[in-house]
């Protein structure tokens, strides 16, 4: 990523300019932290970036194929991709929910908090992205998923946004489903990005 090569390159310049002098300035060479700042920016890159494969490749499913298709879609693909983009991004990425649809997705007890946390601020306006260390002392980005339009068709009102038969497709997937009953602007869940350093 770009920020990680802006850390090398000083590196990089400094080794080349002491080749000759054979004396380091050891101070200068010391690698240079990350900061939450960087943290955060970096978060909200990869949770965009996840967020455009997930709902590009939705959209381009509903369309040929409809709902029914892309339920069966995402059933097979949105864990998949998600680890891929893991992989390339070098982080653990999840999106986890108060009403998870699949269990995989289901909050840890500190995820669940941060959840409550950003509930009781109401509306998703008000839901800032944060990172916070974990148990294991791991940086992690937080930030709230809103329920859009187009999101409805799965996660919405059964039968208003949400028609029955593609309820009841839903179900035979995933017979423990929480995620229905949103409105557009909801919050439907949380990133929760762990950086491995
Ligand atoms: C075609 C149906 C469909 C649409 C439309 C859809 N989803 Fe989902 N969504 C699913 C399915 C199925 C899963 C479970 C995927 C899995 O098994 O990993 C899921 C899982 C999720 C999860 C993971 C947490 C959980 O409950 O398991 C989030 C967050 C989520 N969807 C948000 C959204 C958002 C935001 C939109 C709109 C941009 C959206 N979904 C649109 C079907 C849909």
């Amino acid at each position: 990523m770009k920020t990680k090569l802006l850390y090398f390159i000083p590196l990089v310049f400094l080794f080349a300019c002491n080749t000759s002098e054979k004396k380091v300035d050891e101070e200068k060479i010391k690698v240079i932290a990350k900061t939450e700042n960087d943290y955060l920016i970096e978060g909200k890159q990869i949770a965009e970036a996840t967020f455009k494969v997930l709902s590009t490749n939705l959209k381009n499913v509903m369309a040929e194929g409809g709902v029914e298709n892309a339920i069966k879609f995402c059933n097979v693909n949105a864990m998949p991709l998600t680890d891929s983009l893991s992989d390339y991004y070098n982080v653990t990425i999840k999106r986890v929910s108060h009403k998870p649809r699949n269990l995989t997705n289901e909050p840890t007890a500190l995820e669940q908090h941060i959840i409550d946390n950003y509930l009781a601020l109401g509306t998703v306006e008000n839901m800032q992205p944060m990172i916070a260390r974990n148990e294991q002392q791991k940086n992690v980005f937080y930030a709230p998923i809103p329920a859009k339009g187009l999101c409805l068709s799965c996660h919405g009102i059964i039968g208003e946004t949400l028609l029955p038969e593609h309820y009841e497709t839903i179900k035979k997937f995933y017979p423990n489903d929480k995620a229905i009953g949103f409105k557009e602007g909801d919050f439907r869940g949380m990133w929760s990005i762990t950086f491995k350093q």
